[in-house]
């Protein structure tokens, strides 16, 4: 509800809905009913809207999206115009995180003020639609073009100084934020409002607004890849140079334009998805799930192998003011490790003046130190015989109720757990690299593991800021045994016609911010080559004795990427892999050398050259990968679709405005036409295990079922 209090002469609207001050139907209804007692009441003089509780407002209720509540009067556009017509003046005060209509509802008054600690944001891009109710209208005619794109394109939040210093505020203030709001207000009681109506105002700049315009559009051609929200909002940006009546209809135009485009419908699912998994159950035992479960407390945790992964994972606890035991084998790379922590969280290394958070770290070589740990993650060497045996040892220093996880990216589980005496405190915690970046946190359950070490495992991860997506135990898990089946026919692309720039082109065109072999040459080819050598695939001379060049263990295999490896080309970090790299330099440049390599091999094995078209690309690359993305539903192994796509979504840089793989094949590619695609590739390439059209998407493809409607019926 909304309140209305009068204090002299100045009326006082406060929004009363928690825990998000919302702007429901019922909210509007009440702050329009203030707004009219307030014009027709001849003792007040000036109106103040702001919000009690925590926050002003978060904005539109997400809940009434598609449904008439939201059109139902006042609508919120209807309430937007009636503050912004009105002849006494309206301050709006705000504190706490405002977005979208709460945005709208201050742009439209004609004074603005907030509390210090205020953050400004308009993250609507984020979910496909334009900042409608004048925003994008009334946004640049009072900061400015260049803000305005920051804000509403790249969905940037302000604080209340950046706020003032463009000009959106009028006022940043630090002690009671009701009193002052009505003290200001009554000081602008009797000044004139023409000036103060942000919609009669001009853009400023208006001389450069084309420059500036064009440079956003060249930015946004190049990092949009497809995504249609951010240049539909430049372009209703760019319509606040007109009239502001014809701006406004142009707003409205496109904002129905983005409102029905089934991109909006893919990012609000990632928007729901990344919720929604938090709901966790077991697909084979629903009784085990986020309600029934009680995570422990944890306070410390210990840290084991001080590589890559162990200082992103380690930066990450302390970040979330966890205590660290880190230990390491290496005691010269523990120090570099260390160095790079402090570093990371702002401390300087070797002086005393380090920050709260590195003063949390305690780094070791010595074992024994994790006796108080409530929780160990284990980040060495991917090599079962060495994690075995350090599960052993963590089994016996550790207290009897620790948790000990191991960030392996895809060994068995149940075979790390069975080398302690508490299986049933093991699980997988497997981060993304760089951990203390990426937002996943893919949580494995093996065979013992308990309710509660699961629950611990989903709550760490969002203590720490992850967003945790609990998954079955199989190799590569779900995230890496999907995402290898795409490396592998982009490679078979090679051997039939297409070069990896033209491969990785499709796919960045698609909405990757990079291709399967850029993305290899930035990992290090030689990961996935000792994977391969330790999985029986090849040998660092070449194929194994005995084993026919381009067939292994009962599947067509393409030895490119091992050739490469020979070679001592692993990417980036040796100046060339798939491509070449200038010293110093990142960027990808196609290699002479990989093209007369992958000439030769054709002509070697007889493979004929022909042309592959841009959507034979697509299809072959993502199409195996989502029919596996189905064994897994079929085998139990995620919860549901939104699990998968949130973890390609965050962990894989599946483009977002498609919603995730099972989403895009459910909803954009449609199941029918993806199962008859997988029978063509099937045809002509049945030498290929992945090309199998899984029995779950048979049966939904051939009875018309969604996978979405599936997935609600069966979710907790
Ligand atoms: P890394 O090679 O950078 O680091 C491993 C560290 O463990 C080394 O510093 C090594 O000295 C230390 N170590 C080895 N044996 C030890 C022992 N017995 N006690 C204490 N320390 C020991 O490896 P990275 O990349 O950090 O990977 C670690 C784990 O994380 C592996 O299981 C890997 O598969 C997994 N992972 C790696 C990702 C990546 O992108 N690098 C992504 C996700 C998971």
């Amino acid at each position: 509800m909304a309140e209305y209090v009068i204090y002299e002469t100045v009326a006082v609207l406060q929004i009363n809905n928690p825990p998000l001050n919302v702007l429901s139907h019922h909210v509007r209804r009440q702050l329009m009913s203030g707004l009219q007692q307030a014009l027709q009441d001849t003792a007040v003089r000036s109106i103040v809207i702001m919000g009690k509780g925590q926050i002003f407002t978060a904005g539109a209720d997400v809940k009434e999206f598609g449904t008439e509540k939201a059109l139902s009067d006042p609508s919120l556009p209807t309430l937007v115009e009636a503050v912004a017509a009105s002849n006494k003046p309206v301050v709006t005060a705000f504190h706490g995180t405002t977005l979208g209509g709460g945005v709208a509802l201050a742009l439209a008054s004609h004074y603005r003020l907030a509390a210090s600690s205020v953050k400004i944001g308009l993250p609507e891009v984020e979910i496909g639609i334009v900042p409608t109710c004048g925003v994008s209208q009334r946004l640049p005619r009072l900061v400015g073009l260049q803000t305005a794109v920051q804000m509403i394109v790249s969905a940037q939040t302000m604080s209340a100084q950046q706020a003032l210093t463009t000009g959106l505020l009028d006022k940043v203030v630090s002690g009671d934020l009701l009193s002052e709001a009505v003290g200001f207000a009554k000081s602008v009681e009797v000044q004139a409002l023409a000036d103060r109506r942000v919609g009669s105002r001009a853009v400023p700049g208006a001389d450069t607004a084309e420059d500036v315009l064009d440079a956003a559009r060249k930015r946004l051609v190049r990092r949009s890849r497809g995504a249609i929200a951010p240049l539909t909002c430049l372009q209703a940006i760019q319509a606040s140079l007109l009239p502001f009546e014809t701006g406004m209809k142009r707003e409205a135009e496109l904002g129905q334009y983005l409102w029905t485009s089934w991109q909006t419908g893919a990012l609000r699912y990632a928007f729901l998805a990344e919720r929604t998994v938090k709901r966790w159950y077991l697909p084979g035992n629903k009784t085990v799930n986020y309600r029934t479960a009680e995570p422990l407390v944890i306070n410390s945790v210990g840290v084991l192998g001080a590589g890559t992964m162990g200082v992103g994972i380690t930066i990450c606890l302390l970040q979330a003011g966890l205590k660290v035991v880190l230990i390491e084998a290496n005691k010269t790379q523990l120090d570099k490790a260390v160095t790079l922590i402090q570093r990371s969280l702002g401390g300087r290394s070797h002086s005393k003046q380090l920050s709260h958070q590195a003063m949390q770290l305690r780094a070791t070589t010595d074992y024994r130190q994790l006796g108080e740990v409530d929780l160990v993650i284990e980040a060495v060497f991917e090599d079962l015989a060495l994690k075995r045996k350090v599960f052993q040892q963590l089994d016996s220093v550790t207290k009897p109720q620790a948790i000990l996880a191991t960030n392996t990216s895809g060994l068995d589980i149940d075979k790390i757990a069975s080398a302690t005496q508490r299986p049933d405190k093991v699980i997988g915690t497997h981060f993304f690299s760089p951990a203390n970046v990426m937002r996943l946190l893919e949580n494995i359950y093996g065979r013992h593991t308990s309710p509660e070490t699961i629950a611990t495992a989903m709550q760490l991860g969002a203590t720490i800021g992850k967003v945790g997506v609990l998954v079955g135990n199989c190799p590569g898990f779900v995230g890496n045994r999907m995402k290898g089946l795409n490396f592998t026919e982009a490679m078979f692309l090679l051997e039939e016609g297409a070069e990896p720039q033209d491969v990785d082109k499709v796919l960045e065109e698609f909405g990757f911010a990079m291709g399967p072999f850029r993305v290899s040459d930035l990992a290090g080819g030689d990961v996935h080559w000792r994977r391969r050598i330790q999985a029986g695939l090849t040998t660092e001379q070449g194929p194994p004795p005995n084993t026919p060049l381009l067939y292994r263990q009962g599947n067509r295999y393409c030895p490119l990427a091992d050739m490469l490896c020979m070679q001592g080309r692993f990417g980036q970090k040796t100046g060339a892999g798939w491509y070449r790299y200038e010293s110093g330099s990142r960027a990808a440049l196609p290699d002479a050398v990989v093209h007369r390599l992958i000439l030769k091999h054709r002509q070697d094995n007889g493979l004929q050259r022909r042309n592959i078209s841009s959507q034979e690309i697509v299809e072959r690359c993502l199409y195996p990968l989502i029919n596996e993305g189905f064994r897994i539903l079929e085998e139990g192994l995620a919860a549901g679709p939104q699990d998968i796509d949130v973890i390609f979504l965050l962990g894989f840089g599946w483009p977002r405005h498609t919603g995730g793989p099972m989403y895009y094949a459910d909803k954009v590619v449609g199941l029918g036409i993806l199962l008859r695609c997988l029978e063509k590739y099937r045809a002509l390439h049945p030498r290929s295990a992945h090309w199998v059209p899984s029995s779950l998407l048979q049966t939904m493809a051939t009875q018309g079922t969604s996978l979405t409607a599936w997935a609600a019926g069966s979710r907790l």
